[in-house]
């Protein structure tokens, strides 16, 4: 793979400052951060652009995310960028968005290089358009033999076809005679899933103000705790994202048990 140097250099310029996470305990960290990134569209309305230039100021605050995690240690990063239901917005928009993934994608990769940073996709990616799905590809292989934080990307994901396509994935195996109906527990959903061999995320941030999950990892955050921020995803800085990790901090998670405080 070709490295741009520039374009390192340039990454090293506008790297913003660690201070903000001198304020978080980091044995107390989540080992699983997964973001609803919502609200381009309405924080472009508010600054008089189109919802592309919302979606293109979104990337950006991704790469300040991704990076802030990889420097605070996070395990798992997982982003939701578009859903099976998205499939109902226009087409221009539909366009857009797959485009501008697919560019993002290859303009990101030194950075996802340089950070180490595996990538794996959540979702339905055959039924993407052949360019966005074939720089995926691309980009997953780039990645693969990356050992740091696992990015997790969720593009053309739902939880309920997720759940669906682990249902089928099941009856197949049952079916064949390599499942027995009996010994199927949550391992046998849990490894059918999209996310199969990552940690369940512990802390769910949702940009914009929604207090909705829109189809997102149904299973996996049977657990989790959730920050919602009127923020939107494109102003969502690392300030904002110390104070989600605060706050989660700051959580009694008792799982059903009795607090251990
Ligand atoms: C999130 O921003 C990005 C995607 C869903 C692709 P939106 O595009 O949903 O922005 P709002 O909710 O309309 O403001
Ligand atoms: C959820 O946002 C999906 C993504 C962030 C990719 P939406 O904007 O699509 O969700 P709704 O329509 O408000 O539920
Ligand atoms: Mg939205």
């Amino acid at each position: 793979m070709q490295v741009d140097e520039d374009k390192l250099a340039a990454y090293f310029a506008d790297e913003p400052s660690d201070a903000p996470f001198s304020h978080l305990d980091r044995t107390r960290l989540p080992r699983h951060v997964s973001i609803i990134m919502d609200g381009n569209g309405r924080w472009a309305q508010a600054q008089g652009l189109s919802r592309s230039e919302g979606h293109k100021a979104g990337i950006v605050a991704l790469r300040e995310i991704i990076t802030a995690s990889v420097r605070l240690g996070i395990d798992v990063l997982s982003a939701y960028a578009f859903s099976t239901e998205n499939w109902n917005r226009p087409a221009h928009e539909v366009n857009v968005l797959m485009h501008l993934f697919a560019k993002t994608f290859i303009d990101e990769l030194p950075l996802l290089k340089r950070e180490n940073v595996r990538v794996v996709f959540l979702g339905d990616i055959e039924a993407l358009p052949k360019k966005t799905r074939e720089v995926f590809e691309y980009g997953v292989e780039a990645c693969k033999d990356h050992t740091g934080m696992v990015l997790a990307l969720a593009v053309n994901y739902g939880a309920r076809a997720e759940l669906t396509r682990a249902c089928r994935l099941l009856a197949q195996d049952v079916a064949a005679g390599r499942v027995d109906p009996a010994a199927i527990d949550e391992r046998a959903i849990s490894s059918r899933l999209y996310t199969a061999g990552l940690p369940d995320p512990e802390l769910v941030i949702r940009t914009s103000g929604e207090l909705r999950l829109s189809n997102y990892l149904l299973w996996q955050v049977a657990y989790a705790e959730f920050y919602v921020t009127d923020t939107y995803w494109p102003d969502f800085n690392r300030w904002d994202y110390v104070r989600a990790l605060l706050s989660f901090e700051g959580r009694d998670r008792r799982f059903g048990g009795l607090s251990k405080k």
